[in-house]
């Protein structure tokens, strides 16, 4: 029996800011922007958005096609949580009207946890193959204006349901690890904001890196040049094509750039119009890959390389199943990101200055998402979530 991928699908907001429109603003050349960090736009949230409003329309493609009695787990993975105690899930669980026979829990550690919960939920299933798990990541990326992380912002969920014999993805055994305690980039209780050391983090994340892949290797993963396709974690594109070149010259592989760059570059087309959605753009990676209509990926293998600020990391690997193409959610992949609407930098400033109310007052948000689920209230410190 293998386990693995069945089903996967994403979600991001309705709005975004071209990051043209920061570097005029700041008046630097674009280029930096499109291709120093290899981004062109950032998703931004509304005030009746949240993690929560976007994981739960993230996994409604997935419930077309599974029964909800098989679900007996929801992992929600996220650093954006909504609440000190209740795990974000458990809203989702109810706006999605799951059995009340799941357990529901979240996981933190920074972008890392949706890995976390995909080694877990494929622990479940093999215990259990009767079983499916959804794996819910969510985040919002924000930095302060201003600062150097400003550009890589960027919000996003991603549905991953975890089943024996999958459609999508069969996921290898061996994984390769390295957590180090270091302060690249954290965020205390009291900020809304991330803290970051820029290019300190980008040092820890290439030594991760090279650590978790050696790892995978001693574990018996695969050797480089026997992976067809790479998902690096993406806190901006231009990162994977500096992971890309690490972990070759590492390895010593006989792979020119070209074909170094043919492994990556189909994983970064919705993270270079999204941004940093944390702990779930590696697999926003994968559905970018998946859905590129010129790959025929069947009986391909994928290496994957999560990493999570602070730091934790894993390499592991899986195997594109054949007639994977039939149960994508491409077409409804595309008309989301079509039906974006552009924000310019005086609207952009207005959402990112919104701030939620905390006196516990009744308060309506205001009507921005066109997403099916929104953020409806704060009421008495309760979130108010209803269906579009
Ligand atoms: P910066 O100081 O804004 O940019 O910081 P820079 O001056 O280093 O320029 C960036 C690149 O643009 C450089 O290329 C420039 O040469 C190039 P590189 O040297 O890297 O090859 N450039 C241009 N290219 C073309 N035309 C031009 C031009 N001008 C300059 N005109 C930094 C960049 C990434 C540090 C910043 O954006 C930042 O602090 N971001 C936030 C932190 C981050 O994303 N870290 C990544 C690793 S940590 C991680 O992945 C975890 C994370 O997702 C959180 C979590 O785990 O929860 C962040």
């Amino acid at each position: 029996m293998s386990v693995g991928i069945d089903d996967i699908s994403f979600y991001t907001s309705n709005f975004y800011l071209d990051l043209k429109s920061l570097a005029d603003v700041q008046n630097i050349d674009a280029e930096k922007y499109y291709q120093g960090i290899g981004q062109e736009k950032m998703g931004i949230v509304g005030a009746d958005e949240d993690v929560v409003t976007m994981a739960a329309a993230a996994a409604l493609p997935l419930l077309e096609r599974c029964e909800r009695s098989q679900i007996d787990t929801l992992m929600f993975a996220t650093e954006t949580g909504v609440d000190q105690s209740k795990a974000a899930g458990v809203f989702v669980h109810g706006l999605l009207d799951l059995p009340n026979r799941c357990r529901v829990v979240e996981l933190k550690q920074a972008c890392y946890s949706a890995t976390a919960a995909i080694q877990m939920a494929c622990a479940i299933v093999a215990r259990d193959p009767r079983r499916k798990v959804l794996v819910l990541a969510s985040d919002i990326a924000r930095y302060d204006l201003a600062s150097s992380g400003e550009a890589t912002q960027g919000c996003g969920a991603v549905a991953v349901l975890i089943g024996a014999n999958p459609k999508l993805v069969e996921i290898a055994p061996e994984s390769g690890r390295y957590t180090e305690d270091v302060m690249d980039f954290w965020r205390p209780n009291y900020r809304s904001t991330a803290l970051v050391d820029g290019k300190y983090s980008t040092k820890i994340y290439l030594t991760a890196l090279k650590q978790a892949y050696s790892d995978y290797l001693e574990q018996g993963g695969a050797e480089f040049d026997q992976l067809d396709y790479l998902c690096y974690h993406l806190p901006f594109s231009r990162m994977a094509e500096k992971a890309q070149t690490q972990l070759s010259r590492y390895t010593h592989s006989e792979r020119d750039k070209e074909a170094l760059d043919a492994m990556v570059m189909p994983t970064l087309n919705y993270n270079r119009i999204i941004g940093n959605s944390y702990t779930a753009s590696i697999y926003i990676g994968l559905a970018s890959l998946l859905d590129n209509p010129e790959l025929e990926l069947s009986g391909q293998r994928v290496g994957f390389f999560s990493y999570g600020s602070g730091c934790v990391s894993e390499f592991f690997s899986g195997t594109v199943m054949p007639g994977y193409r039939d149960y994508l959610h491409t077409d409804k992949h595309q008309a989301m990101l079509q039906a974006r609407t552009e924000l310019s930098y005086t609207e952009y400033l207005k959402f990112y200055n919104f701030e939620c109310p905390a006196d516990g007052g009744d308060h309506r948000m205001p009507e921005q998402t066109k997403g099916p689920f929104r953020l409806e209230a704060i009421n008495q410190h309760k979130r108010v979530y209803s269906a579009r």
